[in-house]
């Protein structure tokens, strides 16, 4: 009995082994797979409406000193990619005062060793990474986070 269960066992793991590239994935999937084979439900996020809403206003408050300020704007129509960078057609020292926008600080012209640039540094190009528009967004969980008190 034991090594009919035993041989069942083996059996079915070498069926999961031959199934396994083969796992049935979402049709959307764009060829994308997880390690689990788990499904992906799709490969392309929702966009446009679907999102939340930008807070056009003054600047909310900030949760602690060095963090990056929110987007007081929508940036839908804002591409930054390898080539072109459509934020700096108004935060650039070259163009803010003319958009009056903000200028892009000056600690985002230094060099990943502390050097001075005379353009961006491309660890601070793509500024999406950090800034982020403001929305009205809960916490996804309960937490005890506290702003720190020496922040704008
Ligand atoms: C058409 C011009 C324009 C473009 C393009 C633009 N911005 Fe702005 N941005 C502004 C102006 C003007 C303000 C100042 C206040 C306002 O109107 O919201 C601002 C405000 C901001 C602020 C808040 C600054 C502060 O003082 O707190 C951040 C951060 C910011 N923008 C980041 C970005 C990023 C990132 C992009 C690209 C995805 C971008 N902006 C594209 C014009 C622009
Ligand atoms: C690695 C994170 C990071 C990236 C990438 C980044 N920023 Fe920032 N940014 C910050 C932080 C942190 C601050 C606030 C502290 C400071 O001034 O450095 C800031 C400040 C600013 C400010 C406010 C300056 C002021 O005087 O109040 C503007 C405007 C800004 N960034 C625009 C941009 C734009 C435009 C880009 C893309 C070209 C960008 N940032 C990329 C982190 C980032």
């Amino acid at each position: 009995m034991k090594s009919r269960l035993l041989a069942v066992f083996q059996a079915s793991l070498f069926a999961g082994l031959l199934l396994l590239p083969g796992a049935p994935f979402g049709a959307d999937d764009g060829g994308l797979a997880t390690l689990r084979g788990a499904p992906i439900p799709s490969a392309v996020p929702e966009s446009g409406d679907a999102l939340r809403k930008a807070i056009e206003t003054d600047p909310l408050e900030r949760d602690f000193t060095q963090q990056p300020p929110l987007v007081t704007h929508a940036v839908d129509n804002y591409p930054v990619t390898r080539n072109f960078n459509k934020c700096l057609d108004c935060h650039s020292w070259e163009n803010y005062r003319k958009e009056k926008a903000t200028k892009v600080s000056q600690t985002h012209f230094q060099g990943a060793d502390g050097q001075d640039l005379a353009n961006i540094s491309p660890r601070r190009y793509f500024c999406l990474q950090c800034h982020v528009p403001q929305v009205d967004a809960k916490p996804l969980i309960a937490n005890t986070y506290e702003r720190a008190t020496s922040r704008q």
